[in-house]
């Protein structure tokens, strides 16, 4: 297991400790950077220096208002509230971040290198009325789940980091959502379903709205750009709506949001949706690692505590909005699946989320019903079961798998 257990695609109950940061280089002195332009040179306006170094010079001489030119200590970084230039990259202060960006880069991919025809056919011949009412529902909810995935890291949660090396990964993420939706949009497009219909199903079919509604009005809370984070109350409320899309919405809902249709999979049936769902789920594995990580920083730097009651809260809502939602999809079994099985994967899988929080179990004594859905994000797949290519495309020695 490597160092960051986060911070790859193995999705397990343990949490990482950070690494020991060795001490930032000094870097050099920005009066020696500013005196190795200045120096030796003609005076600002002379004829002999060039232009561009003239308005350099000049930019140089001009007190910046705000802008200190002293070199950053990346002890000032923050995850939100920081004083340090966002604009510098490094020296990091939170390089597992840097390690995260890294990593997302090694699952690109698109959905049109995924042939989907024996889906088509599987589809058409060979899914029941119930599996194919599992399909469509899991479908329609997904795609409304990731524009609110993408709309909320990017303009909800981005614009509070103050760090850079946390917002860079968190612009791929948004990327990464954008590209989830387009994954499910090839689906539905190569399936030839009706698009008027899929999308608007979560506008009417209660079960659906639900998870979605609740994912609203708790990210609109925070949505709103300006918000005082020095505010105890609002930086509480912004830490919990975090934690409840890192850690619920993404790395519950969307982890175990996929397990209908992998189930599908393991009976051979709608194999290239579930292989583009895989490659989803890894991303979502990452997503939901970085949240739950930037999440115990933030509550760390900021000494900050959550309020019990709140939490309980969130994982009651979550958790009925789940139940009901299992209980539409599912209201007749498939094979291999029911809906009592997604119910009791969901309070087992947030029961992981919040020992990686650092939090109480909220379901206690919840089992693994589904031990095959780990396999499945962390893709050690049996080649027997499914296509080999996404193992395969893989690039990079710098992950490890166990
Ligand atoms: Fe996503
Ligand atoms: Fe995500």
């Amino acid at each position: 297991m490597t160092a960051f257990l986060l911070n790859d695609w193995d999705d397990g109950p343990a949490v990482a400790t950070p690494p020991a940061q060795a001490p930032a280089p000094s870097p050099a002195p920005m009066a020696d950077l500013q005196a190795g332009i200045l120096e030796s040179r003609a005076p600002i306006g002379s004829s002999t220096m060039p232009a561009g170094e003239q308005a350099l010079a000049r930019t140089l001489a001009q007190p910046t208002a705000g802008l200190s030119l002293a070199p950053i200590n990346p002890e000032d970084k923050r995850v939100v509230n920081g004083k340090a230039d966002i604009n510098q990259l490094a020296p990091f202060k939170y390089p597992w971040a840097w390690e995260f960006f890294l990593n997302a880069n090694r699952n690109h991919w698109t959905p049109l290198e995924i042939s989907m025809a024996q889906d088509v056919h599987d589809y058409n011949h060979k899914l029941t009325p119930a599996e194919r009412h599992v399909f469509e529902n899991v479908l329609s909810y997904l795609t409304t789940s990731d524009i609110l995935a993408m709309r909320n890291i990017g303009l909800a949660v981005m614009e509070k980091m103050s760090a850079p090396e946390l917002q860079i990964y968190q612009a791929r993420q948004v990327y990464e959502e954008a590209l989830h939706t387009w994954t499910y949009q090839h689906c539905i497009e190569s399936l030839g379903l009706n698009q008027q219909e899929i999308y608007n199903r979560y506008r009417v079919v209660p079960q659906i709205h639900g998870k979605i509604a609740l994912a609203n009005r708790r990210l609109n809370a925070v949505l709103e750009s300006g918000k005082d984070l020095t505010d105890r109350d609002a930086l509480h409320e912004f830490a919990l709506a975090y934690l409840f899309f890192a850690g619920v919405f993404e790395g519950c809902w969307f982890y175990n949001g996929f397990t209908p249709i992998f189930a599908l999979q393991r009976r051979g049936l709608m194999k290239g949706a579930a292989e583009q769902l895989q490659y989803i789920m890894r991303d979502e594995v990452l997503h939901c690692a970085f949240g739950i990580r930037v999440v115990r920083q933030l509550l760390q730097e900021e000494n900050l505590t959550l309020d019990p009651a709140a939490l309980r809260r969130m994982w009651d809502e979550a958790e009925a909005a789940e139940s009901a939602y299992a209980g539409y999809i599912l209201r007749e079994p498939i094979l291999g699946y029911n809906a009592d099985l997604h119910r009791g994967q969901f309070r087992f899988i947030a029961n992981r989320r919040a020992r990686q929080l650092g939090l109480a179990e909220p379901f206690p004594g919840a089992e693994n019903v589904l031990p095959w859905l780990d396999e499945q994000a962390n893709l050690r797949k049996e080649k027997n079961f499914f296509e080999t290519r996404v193992t395969e495309y893989q690039t990079g020695g710098a992950l490890t798998w166990e």
